[in-house]
């Protein structure tokens, strides 16, 4: 029996000391293994008389139940422990502030798209958003482009195969649309902006196939041509944080705005650098118009009572001129290092108050 002590002694000791999983693993092996201590007395006992054998087989059951006893107790403390350990190890206090040398850098096209809605959100507009894989109703027969209508031509259409009913499908070529969608699910007064992907098949320095828009939409019962001059002369000042900017409205024609104008802005091209600003030169930036009581009808909107205007622009280009950006292709190229020299910290979110960029 002393020496049974003496084992049990012993083997606890190994089991108390074994610091981690793989050294308790070697205790409980070297105990209770196929060569272990314990099964080897255990084979042993073959020698002994039944009455000797009886009691030797229960004092030996009995030490083999409490060494695995207490490898369960020592697996369950080191598992705790090396869990402890790990929450400790990974701790993140929520409350420090980021690391500057953050390198994450937001496309200037987000940043860009943010800057407007910071600007429209402060005039009283929503965002509203379209699929890019839009209906041949929405992108063209709504805007007053019916089928065989010559405008359709202009868009370089990226055809889909129909839908299993037979109505024909499109990569939007325009944010136009989600007027359409938005006249049709909400009633007047409207006052959304819809920022997004569009797409031509066209591809050359100036067009790339996939590039991304603008729309903004205001119906109500008494809007007119002022509201839609001053809501556009309000932003392009505040998105190129130029105060005394001049916009020029020229007349134009736009199936779906009636009359249509397109917006230049003050610019200069001395020395062939192009400069933001009074300076009597002009360049384009977007189209507009009183939405089309055509449009309003099929809606369902009643175009004697409301009226609205539209506006639709291409934000690369814009992103281009305030950022200095010299080629529309490098926008999509996916170059970290593009994207290192011209994207912002994901952290300044732009803002009237605080500054579009900083
Ligand atoms: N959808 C036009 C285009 O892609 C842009 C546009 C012009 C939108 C006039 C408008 C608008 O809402 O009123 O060329």
């Amino acid at each position: 029996m002393d020496t049974l002590e003496n084992l049990k002694a012993e083997l606890m000791g190994a089991v108390a000391a074994a610091a981690d999983v793989a050294a308790l693993e070697e205790a409980r092996v070297a105990a209770l293994g196929k060569k272990g201590r314990i099964t080897g007395l255990m084979k042993e006992m073959g020698s002994l008389t039944p009455d000797e054998r009886r009691e030797r087989g229960q004092a030996l059951n009995l030490l083999k139940d409490e060494v695995a006893a207490a490898i369960e107790a020592r697996r369950g403390a080191l598992k705790r422990a090396e869990l402890a350990h790990r929450l400790e190890a990974e701790r993140i206090d929520v409350s420090l502030p980021v690391r500057p040398q953050a390198e994450g850098r937001l496309h200037p096209i987000s940043q860009t798209i943010d800057e407007m809605i910071a600007i429209f959100a402060d005039m009283g507009f929503a965002v509203a958003e379209g699929p890019d894989i839009e209906n041949d109703f929405n992108n063209f027969t709504a805007l007053n482009m019916p089928p065989e209508h010559p405008a359709r031509q202009m868009h370089d259409t990226f055809y889909l195969p129909n839908t299993a009913d037979g109505a024909a499908r499109v990569l939007r070529t325009h944010t136009s649309p989600v007027q359409i969608r938005t006249m049709l699910s909400q009633k007047p007064p409207i006052r959304i902006i819809a920022p997004g992907r569009t797409y031509r098949s066209d591809y050359d320095q100036t067009h790339t196939p996939m590039f991304h828009q603008v729309e903004g939409l205001v119906i109500g019962e008494d809007i007119h041509m002022g509201h839609l001059k001053g809501t556009l002369v309000e932003f392009c000042r505040a998105f190129f944080d130029l105060d005394d900017l001049p916009l020029r409205f020229r007349p134009s024609f736009f199936p779906f705005t009636e009359p249509s104008a397109e917006v230049d802005i003050g610019c200069s091209r001395k020395g062939g650098e192009l400069k933001l600003g009074n300076h009597g030169d002009w360049l384009e930036i977007l189209g507009c118009g009183m939405v089309h009581p055509k449009v309003l009808e099929h809606c369902g909107i009643d175009s004697t009572r409301y009226q609205g205007f539209a506006f639709g622009m291409g934000i690369e280009r814009v992103a281009m001129l305030k950022y200095g950006i010299p080629d529309l292709r490098t926008f999509f190229e996916a170059d970290l290092r593009w994207l290192k020299h011209y994207g912002f910290v994901p952290l300044d979110v732009p803002s009237l108050a605080q500054g579009l960029t900083r």
